[in-house]
């Protein structure tokens, strides 16, 4: 990390040049120390799938994956996450085509407004990256940071079932899935 420079007279604000690493891609960005990851994704990089909710920690509107793992991007600072993997919405889908997650949502009906529906899909991505065969009690504790005011999550959990049953039928991870929980290499591309 580095320091760019040091700005005003309210005190030192100093501006870290990053390299945050965003679905298979490297992405340089100048960042405040205490900005969080949500806002440098959406404001600076551009990935506004990640959405902004209460920004407290509550909702899960703003949940991405760290490392394979789902996290609440809105209480992760950006500077925290440089060399890990970051998986927005925006990364899910490979060569054109949908993640049983974003099909099996559609398909029966899980989304409403859509304003939980990104968070709510990374939560259940990193629930079948570790457990591909979720009870109907896991895949419940394992949204219950994802809050929807809109479909009563009946649809939802129903969509996380289709999903896991689909992707047992295609028996085993999936390539991008393995790519999910890889360290991120240096890859060419960048932009801010
Ligand atoms: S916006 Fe992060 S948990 Fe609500
Ligand atoms: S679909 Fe509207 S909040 Fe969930």
């Amino acid at each position: 990390m580095h320091h760019a420079r040091r700005r005003g007279n309210r005190g030192h604000v100093t501006l870290n040049e990053i390299i945050l690493h965003v679905n298979g891609r490297a992405y340089a960005a100048r960042v405040e120390d205490h900005w969080t990851l949500l806002d440098v994704l959406r404001n600076q990089l551009g990935f506004t799938g990640a959405k902004k909710g209460c920004d407290q920690g509550s909702c899960g509107a703003c949940t991405v994956l760290l490392d394979g793992i789902a996290v609440q991007s809105c209480l992760v600072l950006a500077v925290q996450s440089q060399g890990r993997s970051i998986v927005t919405i925006e990364g899910l889908a490979r060569d054109g085509r949908l993640d049983p997650l974003q099909s099996a949502f559609h398909e029966v009906g899980a989304i409403q407004c859509g304003f939980c529906t990104p968070g709510m899909i990374l939560s259940a991505k990193a629930l079948l990256l570790r457990n591909p065969d979720p009870s109907e009690d896991q895949i419940k504790e394992a949204l219950s940071g994802n809050l929807c005011r809109c479909t009563g999550y009946v649809k939802i959990v129903q969509a996380v079932k289709m999903a896991a049953a689909e992707r047992s039928q295609a028996a085993g991870a999936a390539p991008q899935d393995v790519a999910l929980r890889a360290d991120p290499a240096p890859q060419a591309g960048s932009g801010t």
